[in-house]
């Protein structure tokens, strides 16, 4: 297929996640054209020098802003009912507390069906606001049997949707009221684990490392019983305060630490030694009225920090991409260019995928967004409007404006 009338055509660039000075260096063509064939990416140019032959399907972008696929690194897009109450309460002045254990009740009341067509309903809304590769975490199970439901839910959401869906272990998100925190552990590393593994049902393995859920210690003998029978490892690290779990991160050399609101500058040095990419995920901060992660001074160290919606029933219900670019502009001091490579290429590194998608470059994915703007720099203006004019996944138009979803 051929995407033509391109106004202006930007993306960084890169096979790895990008760093420092170098996120803000982004390719722009004005003008353009990009031609998708097989799914991937074979050429890109001016419209002067669209290929004669081109009898192709098209889609006229209509001088619009052409973004690389967004990539949302870090979701638990698979639950089932709301927490509507709790977030109430929690704007009027309640703490955080057990809501994870709510949702696991109702999750394990499900039928697998119905999960599958709650969580569906959200993911289809997220690819209408630009999103082409998701990372899905289990962890509302937290048993084998309701973890194993869950991630087969997964599963079925990754074969079905026209997107790439990335599977999560996060058996470790809380421990059930009447279990003992050992025993839990326990049934992670012995039964969960090898379970998850055989039936090939994640990629990577996350736990919420933080006081009142799991400790630095429970957080290593998780994460190592998973890196050793072959899962790479993420962890949801100084989300409510520090407990040296970005020092973790490194030691484990896990492939992303998120959250990080109560970072150290000793543990962003740690995943800097380390090669750990900070995933930062405003709409949480935004949500739950905390302190942004110190984004610009990771930025100026020289961490490739990249942006995750965070998407869950509790502590953030935004499922956009391009919400949490505005909100990583407006609050985190980033600028649009680095906000942009954190939300594509640098979030698709830190789900080791930066060889495949998150910029547009030939050989990669065709994943694109086509935005109703004149220009980049207009994205964090128009924070909350409908901008997204059409979705490209694989080099299919999997959602446009006028046509809506065509991704059932
Ligand atoms: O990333 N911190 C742990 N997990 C989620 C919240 C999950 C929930 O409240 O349901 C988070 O903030
Ligand atoms: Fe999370």
């Amino acid at each position: 297929m051929f995407v033509i009338n391109i106004g202006q055509l930007v993306t960084p660039q890169g096979s790895k996640g990008v760093s420092g000075e170098e996120m803000k260096n982004l390719t722009i063509l004005e003008d353009a054209y990009i031609q998708i064939v097989n799914g991937q990416i074979l050429s890109m140019g001016m419209m002067s020098e669209l290929p004669k032959a081109m009898r192709d399907r098209t889609l006229d972008a209509k001088r619009g802003v052409v973004i690389p696929g967004l990539i949302d690194p870090h979701t638990h897009a698979a639950f089932y009912g709301s927490r509507e109450e709790e977030f109430l309460a929690r704007c009027l002045g309640e703490p955080y507390g057990k809501g994870i254990l709510t949702s696991m009740n109702l999750v394990r009341a499900a039928t697998d069906e119905q999960i599958y067509q709650y969580s569906r309903r959200f993911l289809l809304d997220m690819i209408s606001r630009g999103t082409t590769t998701v990372e899905i975490k289990s962890g509302y199970g937290l048993n084998t049997e309701g973890e194993l439901k869950l991630l087969k839910v997964i599963k079925r959401l990754k074969a079905n949707l026209p997107i790439e869906v990335v599977p999560t272990f996060l058996g470790a998100h809380a421990i059930p009221e009447g279990v003992k925190k050992e025993d839990y552990v326990g049934e992670i590393v012995e039964k969960m684990i090898p379970q998850v593994v055989s039936h090939r049902l994640a990629e990577f393995c996350d736990i919420f490392c933080e006081r009142g859920f799991f400790s630095i210690s429970d957080s290593r003998e998780v994460l190592k019983a998973a890196s050793s029978v072959g899962l790479k490892l993420k962890l949801h690290a100084e989300e409510f305060q520090n407990s040296q779990s970005a020092e973790l991160s490194a030691e484990l050399k896990a492939t992303s630490a998120d959250h990080l609101l109560f970072i150290s500058s000793n543990g962003m040095y740690a995943m800097l030694e380390a090669g750990v990419i900070p995933v930062l995920l405003p709409g949480t901060a935004f949500t739950l009225n905390l302190n942004y992660a110190p984004a610009r001074e990771m930025i100026d160290m020289g961490l490739p920090v990249a942006l995750g919606t965070d998407f869950n029933p509790g502590t953030c219900l935004v499922h956009s991409m391009l919400l949490i670019l505005s909100l990583a502009v407006m609050k985190m001091k980033m600028s649009v260019e680095e906000a942009l490579t954190a939300a594509t290429l640098n979030a698709a590194a830190a789900l080791d995928r930066a060889g495949i998608t998150g910029s547009l470059e030939e050989g990669k994915r065709g994943d694109l967004v086509v935005l109703d703007l004149k220009n980049y720099r207009q994205i964090p203006y128009f924070f909350g409007h409908g901008v997204v004019h059409a979705v490209v996944a694989s080099g299919k138009i999997i959602y446009e404006r006028e046509s809506g979803l065509a991704a059932n």
